[in-house]
């Protein structure tokens, strides 16, 4: 039985992420159930042509030996980060290329544009140009994100910017390109990493637990958009690598099918869900159980408070005296 949604032929979706991944597994599946447009956006350039040596060379191990003879041939050094740039660009080309010509064999009208979603006037300027052809935005899926998985004590600013930005200020900038009286859905792509935290995931949890609560603060303030922030689990596809799959397998965390999930996010689209604005799809997380050491340990900890960089201390006061003062007495 097939439900009602609000999309129509001339609908346009602004896909952040859209052209490859899971998002772009979604977006077909969409097109082929409703034919409409698409603005597809990555920071991925493609190529004018594939290079001859790579034309119907689909083995990794193959391509990879014939980048390394095609850049020995010109007198480069093929070292194995070379060779990967390469051989990923020539991977991330065809992948792009293939998401555009399934919506085009559906019936459907796609456009990839090459941008930075965390880049606002690239990111504006590109769209205003396309939506000039293709018409207004009518729904947004927000599909941008990356990992840089390690524990909190090893994340540096970079790899925090790399995992935030991309997902908030991605939102900040795409929510900025768009008519928000006119828009009839906002779809964010969350994890269940939000919404149960995970372990090496404290950045992605973070931004992945923002666009929750974002996607219920827009709700409120426009009511008549279909909003769903959806708390993926974990893909048989995308940014899930064979180690990341192999670790799901180990505590026990099933993952979803790609078909199956494709499908699901169509579903989320039908007019009958319009007010579950998030929703969790897949296994959820739970840390596996680790032995417990019954020896007790003892810590101190050492801090140094100045009174000028705490403001904050001059107010907790006990028979005139700040609290800290009389802690720092007791304690020597
Ligand atoms: N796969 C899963 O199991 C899973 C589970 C839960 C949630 N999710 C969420 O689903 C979304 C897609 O995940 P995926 O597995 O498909 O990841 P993926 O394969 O790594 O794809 C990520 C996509 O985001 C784009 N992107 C990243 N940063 C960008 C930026 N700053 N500007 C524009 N585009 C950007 C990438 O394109 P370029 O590299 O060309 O920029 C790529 O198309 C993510 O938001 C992720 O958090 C995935």
């Amino acid at each position: 039985m097939k439900t009602t949604t609000s999309i129509r032929p001339e609908s346009v979706f602004l896909v952040s992420g859209g052209a490859k991944g899971i998002t772009a597994k979604c977006v077909i599946e969409l097109a082929q159930q409703y034919p409409c447009k698409f603005i597809l956006l990555g920071r991925s350039s493609l190529l004018e042509s594939e290079p001859l040596f790579a034309k119907n060379c689909f083995d990794e191990a193959t391509l990879k030996k014939r980048i390394m003879e095609d850049l020995l041939k010109k007198g480069e050094k093929p070292t194995p980060i070379e060779v990967k740039k390469i051989y990923n660009q020539i991977i991330s080309d065809r992948e792009i290329k293939q998401t555009l010509e399934i919506i085009k064999q559906a019936g459907g009208e796609a456009e990839y544009i090459n941008t930075d979603v965390t880049n606002t006037q690239d990111l504006q300027q590109k769209i205003t140009a396309v939506t000039e052809s293709m018409g207004t935005i009518t729904g947004i899926i927000h599909g941008a994100g990356n990992l840089a998985d390690k524990l909190i004590e090893k994340k540096t600013e970079e790899d925090f910017e790399k995992v935030y930005s991309a997902k908030i200020q991605g939102l900040k900038n795409l929510l900025g390109c768009v008519n928000l009286d006119q828009l009839e859905y906002l779809v964010l792509y969350s994890s269940v990493a939000g919404f149960y935290g995970n372990i090496g995931q404290s950045d992605y949890a973070l931004a992945n637990e923002i666009l929750n609560k974002s996607a219920h603060l827009f709700k409120q303030q426009y009511p008549q958009c279909h909003v769903v922030a959806i708390n993926w689990g974990g893909w048989d596809s995308g940014m899930v690598t064979p180690e990341l799959k192999k670790e799901f397998a180990r505590r026990g965390i099933e993952i979803i099918p790609v078909e199956a999930g494709a499908k699901m996010l169509v579903n989320e689209l039908h007019d009958s869900y319009r007010d579950s604005t998030q929703v969790v799809i897949g296994s959820p997380i739970s840390p596996l159980p680790t032995p417990l050491n019954s020896q007790l340990k003892t810590y101190r900890i050492h801090r140094k408070f100045t009174e000028a960089a705490n403001p904050f201390l001059q107010d907790h006061i006990v028979g005139g005296k700040p609290v800290y003062l009389l802690l720092a007495q007791q304690h020597g």
